[in-house]
């Protein structure tokens, strides 16, 4: 146990002499290991990553989060390094929209304009009109006219909850994250007969039946933010357990029960398998190495920057 913590140590003070050294930054996503969090720059959401990745002079950008993520910071960036721990980080729901089956699917559907959840490919984003993340989903949406219809991919649970929230029938693509469909409603509900007075908080993956018990629902960011405005409440948390590490460090009065999963018998949390591939070993090493890096081909890139713009240009102020 010692050992692991002065390994840890040393490895930390070497990624923190390593960013200063090479003028790199570290940005890492909710969902990472607490010790990743702990070495990074910034922590945050997806749009809150985007942002920042938008507005860096770092010359290298270390991506601790998922291959996504990175590229979005790379198309933002193609002067500069960007680097990810591990490749093998990628993400159930950008997987569950190829590229050539969506291109079919928009032929389908003339006239609609497409708007597509960040959780998806560079070659996906290079057929978009707007790109959203669950922090601005209802403004993006909102900002198309009412009359105008929308394919919205690739998460349908995301869709389904826009779709609720506004009255609209968007075209929904079948996509979705394994994590937050792996939440039981009904260990959910014996969890909340255990704990009456919790709030129940969701991410808005979560299939529709989690979502309608939430108080609560928005991006990991969103609901940190929830937990910080009712401090001495209780939460049971329904998105991936890695955001806890956040919300105990800025929340630490506040009681966490992570949702349970259908798999949970023994552990009550859910964990994003892509995201933690990325170690804190593997962060040094790419830091090191500057490999390995994410490139997006030229033509792809300039595509997929024009809806990226667009929603960082109506997410100013979020
Ligand atoms: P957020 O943008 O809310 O952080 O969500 C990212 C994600 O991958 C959720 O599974
Ligand atoms: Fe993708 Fe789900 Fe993991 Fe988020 S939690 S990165 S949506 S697989």
């Amino acid at each position: 146990m010692l050992q692991i913590q002065s390994l840890t140590m040393d490895l930390k003070k070497a990624i923190t002499k390593l960013k200063k050294e090479k003028n790199a930054v570290i940005l890492a996503h909710y969902y990472q290991y607490p010790e990743i969090q702990d070495v990074a720059d910034y922590v945050g959401d997806s749009l809150g990553l985007s942002q920042r990745a938008a507005e860096t002079d770092a010359d290298i950008i270390v991506f601790a989060g998922v291959h996504f993520m990175a590229e979005t910071a790379k198309i933002l960036n193609p002067e500069k390094k960007v680097v990810l721990p591990d490749l093998k980080a990628g993400c159930s729901l950008a997987d569950s929209c190829p590229p050539d089956e969506f291109e079919k699917f928009i032929k389908m559907h003339p006239g609609h304009t497409v708007i597509t959840y960040v959780n998806c490919s560079a070659e996906i984003k290079a057929l978009t009109d707007i790109v959203c993340t669950s922090s601005n989903a209802l403004k993006i949406v909102n900002s198309i006219p009412k009359d105008q219809p929308i394919i919205f991919a690739p998460d349908k649970n995301l869709g389904k909850y826009i779709n609720n929230k506004t009255g609209r029938k968007m075209v929904l693509w079948d996509g979705s994250c394994v994590v937050h469909e792996a939440f039981s409603l009904e260990k959910l509900l014996q969890l909340y007969r255990k704990h009456p007075n919790a709030l129940i908080i969701a991410h808005p993956e979560s299939e529709a039946h989690i979502l309608k018990t939430a108080t609560y629902i928005g991006s990991t960011a969103g609901m940190i933010d929830f937990v910080k405005q009712n401090p001495k409440e209780t939460f049971i948390v329904a998105t991936e357990a890695g955001i806890l590490h956040q919300m105990k460090k800025q929340v630490p009065e506040a009681e966490l029960i992570p949702a349970p999963t259908e798999e949970d018998n023994t552990c009550a949390c859910s964990e994003c398998a892509y995201m933690k591939v990325n170690t804190l070993q593997k962060l040094h090493d790419c830091l090191l190495n500057e490999s390995p890096e994410v490139n997006v081909a030229t033509a792809i890139r300039e595509k997929a920057l024009v809806p990226i713009e667009r929603m960082l240009n109506l997410s100013k102020g979020l």
